[in-house]
C-alpha cells in the first residue's frame, strides 16, 4: 500500500510536469496557445497518445497492486460503523441509503434517489451528509466548510462516499427513474447540463455533449449517452492522481462548472444532485467498477 501510495506520487509527479497532461482549464489559456502554435502539430498529437497509453498501463498495474482507493474505503467502514458526533450514534444503526436501515450493498448503484424522511432526490454524498447532520449531530455548515480532499486532508464524508460505493462493485446502474420525483429531478438535470451561461456562453454540453471530443489530452465523455455516461461515472469516487487526493463526483461536478466560468454550485446542492442523476440513470444498466483511480 505504501509502496503504491508513493509511486502515485511519483508518476503524478511525472504527469504535473506535462503541461499537457495537468491541464485542468479549458484550452482557452494564451500562453499555452502560443506555446501550442509554436510545436508542429502532429509530434503534439503522438506526445498525447503516448500519455493516454502510458496512464492506461500505469492505471493497471496500480490497481493490480492495490488501489489506493481501499485505504479510503476502510477509513470510511470504521466512520461508518463508529458512534460519532453530538448525538452519539453509529451511521450503521440510523442513516438509511434507501434499501433499509443498516443496508449498504447495492446502495450507491441505486442513487441519486428520493427519500421520503428528507423530502428530497439525494446522491450519495448528499445522503450522507443528511445523515451526520439529522442522525450523528454535525453542523452542515462545518461539513461544507472543506468538503473536498486537500494535499494532507481528507474529508470524513469522502471516505464515507467510498465505503459505501465499494459495496456496490460490480453491480449494475439502476437510478429509480420510475419515480417520478427522480424523473423530476432527472428532466432538470438534463436541463442545466444544456444551460449556456457564463462569460464563454458554455454549458455542460458544450465538452460534453457529443461523442470524442477532446481538450488537449482528456477525452470528455458525452454524458447524454449511455457509453459516455457510464465513462463520466465510472472509476467514482476516484483517487486522482493530479494531487494525489480521493475525491467524489461532488467535487467533479464543481470543478466543471469551474471550467465552465460559471459559479460553482453549493456543496451537496440541488444542482449537483440534478446533474448525478442525470448522468447516473443515463448509464443505467451498466456495470460499477468500484472506486477507482483518476487522472
Ligand atoms: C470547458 C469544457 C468543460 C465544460 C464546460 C464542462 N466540463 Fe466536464 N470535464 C472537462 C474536462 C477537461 C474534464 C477532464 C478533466 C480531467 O480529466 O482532469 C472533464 C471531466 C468531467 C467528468 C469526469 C469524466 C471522467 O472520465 O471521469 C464529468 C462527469 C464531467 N466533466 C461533467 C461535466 C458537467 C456535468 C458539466 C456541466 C456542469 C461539465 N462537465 C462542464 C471539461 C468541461
Amino acid at each position: 500500500m505504501r509502496q503504491t501510495l508513493i509511486a502515485a506520487t511519483a508518476i503524478a509527479l511525472a504527469f504535473a510536469m506535462q503541461p499537457v497532461v495537468a491541464q485542468d482549464k479549458p484550452a482557452a489559456k494564451p500562453a499555452a496557445k502560443m506555446a501550442a502554435k509554436k510545436m508542429a502539430k502532429p509530434a503534439v498529437v503522438e506526445e498525447k497518445d503516448a500519455a493516454t497509453l502510458e496512464f492506461e498501463k500505469f492505471r493497471a498495474k496500480m490497481i493490480e497492486d492495490g488501489n489506493p482507493a481501499e485505504l479510503f474505503e476502510a477509513q470510511g467502514e470504521e466512520l461508518w460503523k463508529t458512534k460519532r458526533g453530538p448525538n452519539n450514534v453509529s451511521l450503521a444503526e440510523t442513516c438509511d441509503l434507501g434499501l433499509g436501515l443498516g443496508v449498504v450493498k447495492g446502495t450507491y448503484v441505486q442513487m441519486p434517489r428520493y427519500f421520503a424522511d428528507a423530502g428530497k432526490v439525494m446522491d450519495a454524498e448528499r445522503r450522507i451528509v443528511w445523515c451526520m447532520v439529522e442522525k450523528q449531530g454535525f453542523k452542515a455548515a462545518d461539513l461544507a466548510k472543506k468538503p473536498f480532499a486537500a494535499e494532507t486532508y481528507t474529508p470524513e464524508q469522502t471516505s464515507l462516499v467510498t465505503y459505501v460505493a465499494g459495496l456496490s462493485r460490480d453491480m449494475k446502474f439502476a437510478v429509480p427513474l420510475k419515480d417520478p420525483h427522480v424523473k423530476e429531478v432527472y428532466e432538470i438535470g438534463k436541463e442545466v447540463a444544456n444551460h449556456r451561461a457564463g462569460p464563454y456562453d458554455f454549458s455542460c454540453n458544450t465538452c460534453h455533449g457529443v461523442d470524442g471530443k477532446r481538450i488537449r489530452m482528456q477525452q470528455l465523455p458525452n454524458i447524454s449517452s449511455k457509453a459516455g455516461a457510464t465513462t463520466a461515472v465510472l472509476g467514482w469516487p476516484g483517487y486522482r492522481m493530479t494531487g494525489n487526493r480521493m475525491l467524489t463526483l461532488q467535487w467533479r461536478m464543481g470543478d466543471c462548472f469551474r471550467q465552465q466560468r460559471f459559479p460553482q454550485p453549493g456543496y451537496a446542492s440541488d444542482t449537483v444532485t440534478s446533474l448525478l442523476t442525470f448522468m447516473t440513470a443515463n448509464a443505467n444498466g451498466s456495470t460499477y467498477t468500484g472506486p477507482g483511480i483518476k487522472r
